[in-house]
């Protein structure tokens, strides 16, 4: 017989050889994963890795082939997401789950169930416990408001409230930051770490590594399906991480500068909207051009107005020199100007048809020919985008729904990259994307630039927007806060700016 030196802790969470197969996909191909109860265990990988998968299986969303699931040392088949929930397994998805229709209060309540007495809801009671868990956030939302009418940030927070009012054992978030600011986060780590000391175990998704080495305890990588590594995050570095999540060396991450002319493309005087002031700025052929600043102060909805989509107040735009009065986002487009907005699954994408459809259809012009549609540039069109973004799927004929998150964003980048536009503005282009696919995107803009387009990229991504940029305007409170050369800036100075301090 042999003897335990100390007693194993039973894990809260743990897959074993878990496999899935969609069709013409196979989606996981053996994935281990322990979690222990008082852990923040980060699941990493690239975009299509099979993390969102494994995640549905465990939740009863999806079945799997082969494998166990245990939760609390027990095998577990759950047959649905209320059966999960109701053994204190709760996951919160990448795809946002508020009901736009009803209530903040009712949102949080369907966690738990509304309560009631006598199959009559008590309402007060209900608002009450809402209430209660919106605190634990630090969040003031209104419980009476319809989730719908909110912010994309209050609506994370409220579907984190709905999570945390179920009792759980194994909470799992798919990248729960994708839409929160810096302060959001900090208040979405400070329950973690509650959360964590009451015993509960964490599984953490997120492509932000610095994030994961902040507020994790130990990882495990996916590649390809597979568990490929799990380790304590003291033990690891982002380098090493990052190597065994694309199974091969990262080359620089950043394309070297040096593609702008002298010609100026873009001209932005006086430009005002509701939060932006003023602004005043000039583009030109070549150039990158990027727009930092906090959350709120304006960069998304300078974006807008350049677009045609949000009514501007006053100001002038020209591009090439001749103006653009900007009333909508089709005049924009015919005047060069095309943007990739922040919200990208919600509004770029149709998720019923497939890649090449969704890729082509607004750029039709270049797929026919005479007038003709041709299925041949169709299928060139769609087969060049795919893999220049690294789009994972089983072809290009597969609908974009069945995509990954991360997969999803590169369609809607696709299409917009194919209209070939003088200007292109982009929102927050690498959100959700993973390392690899960064560095491509950060290729491909640089190889747009040198081929004559102006990119305007806004990024909360500091470092991102140094490496990328040629130049940098920092916007605070509506305003152009400072102007900087990309290439002698640091983290420190575009701050200053963005916090409104520089003298
Ligand atoms: N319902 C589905 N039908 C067919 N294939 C699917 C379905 N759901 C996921 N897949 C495929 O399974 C693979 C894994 O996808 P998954 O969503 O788990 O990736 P992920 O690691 O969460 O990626 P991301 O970081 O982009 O969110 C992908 O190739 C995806 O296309
Ligand atoms: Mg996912």
């Amino acid at each position: 017989m042999t003897t335990l030196t100390a007693p194993p802790v039973t894990a809260a969470l743990e897959t074993r050889g878990i496999t899935k197969h969609f069709e013409g996909v196979q989606a996981l191909r053996g994935v281990d994963l322990e979690v222990r109860p008082g852990e923040i265990h980060a699941l990493l990988g690239e975009n299509g890795a099979g993390k969102s998968t494994l995640i549905k299986i465990i939740t009863g969303i999806h079945r799997h082939d082969a494998g166990d699931v245990l939760v609390g040392g027990e095998r577990a088949e759950f047959p649905n997401v209320r059966a999960a929930n109701r053994a204190g397994v709760v996951a919160l998805y990448q795809e946002l789950s508020i009901i736009p229709s009803i209530s903040v209060a009712e949102n949080i309540s369907l966690g738990e169930g509304p309560p009631s007495t006598a199959g009559i809801v008590r309402w007060g009671e209900m608002r009450r416990r809402a209430g209660q868990q919106l605190i634990r956030l630090g969040q003031r939302i209104p419980l009476r408001r319809l989730a719908g009418d909110l912010s994309p940030v209050q609506q994370t927070m409220v579907s984190v409230a709905r999570a945390l009012s179920i009792d759980a054992r194994v909470l799992i978030l798919d990248e729960p930051t994708a839409s929160l600011t810096d302060t959001e986060i900090e208040d979405l780590f400070r329950v973690l770490r509650r959360l964590r000391e009451e015993g509960v175990a964490i599984v953490y998704v997120s492509h932000r590594l610095e994030e994961v080495f902040e507020i994790c305890d130990r990882l495990t990588v996916m590649r390809n399906g597979k568990s490929v590594l799990t380790q304590t995050v003291g033990e690891s570095t982002i380098d090493g991480v990052i190597s065994t999540m694309v199974g091969r060396e990262q080359s620089d991450l950043y394309p070297p500068r040096g593609t702008a002319t002298e010609e100026v493309v873009l001209g932005v005087d006086a430009l005002t909207g509701s939060r932006v002031r003023d602004v005043s700025f000039t583009a030109r052929r070549g150039e990158v051009v990027g727009i930092g600043g906090l959350a709120g102060s304006g960069r998304s909805e300078l974006l807008r107005l350049l677009a045609g989509a949000q009514k501007r107040v006053g100001g002038s735009v020209t591009v090439g020199g001749s103006p653009f009065r900007g009333r909508s986002v089709g005049q924009a487009l015919d005047a060069g100007l095309a943007l990739v907005p922040e919200e990208r699954r919600s509004q770029g994408v149709i998720l019923t048809s497939p890649i090449d459809e969704n890729i082509s259809i607004p750029n039709l012009a270049s797929v026919s020919p005479g007038g003709v549609v041709s299925g041949r540039r169709i299928a060139k069109l769609a087969a060049s985008a795919m893999s220049d973004l690294r789009i994972k799927a089983s072809s290009a004929r597969q609908p974009v729904g069945q995509l990954s998150g991360g997969n999803q964003q590169k369609v809607v980048l696709a299409k917009m990259l194919a209209r070939g536009p003088r200007v292109l503005l982009m929102d927050e282009p690498t959100r959700g994307i993973d390392v690899g696919t960064k560095a491509e995107i950060y290729r491909l803009i640089r190889e747009l630039a040198a081929g004559g387009t102006t990119v305007v990229v806004v990024s909360s991504e500091i470092p991102e927007l140094i490496g990328l940029s040629d130049r940098i305007l920092v916007m605070h409170e509506g305003r152009v806060a400072g102007e900087l050369d990309a290439a002698t800036a640091d983290e420190e100075i575009v701050l200053t700016h963005a916090y409104g301090r520089s003298a």
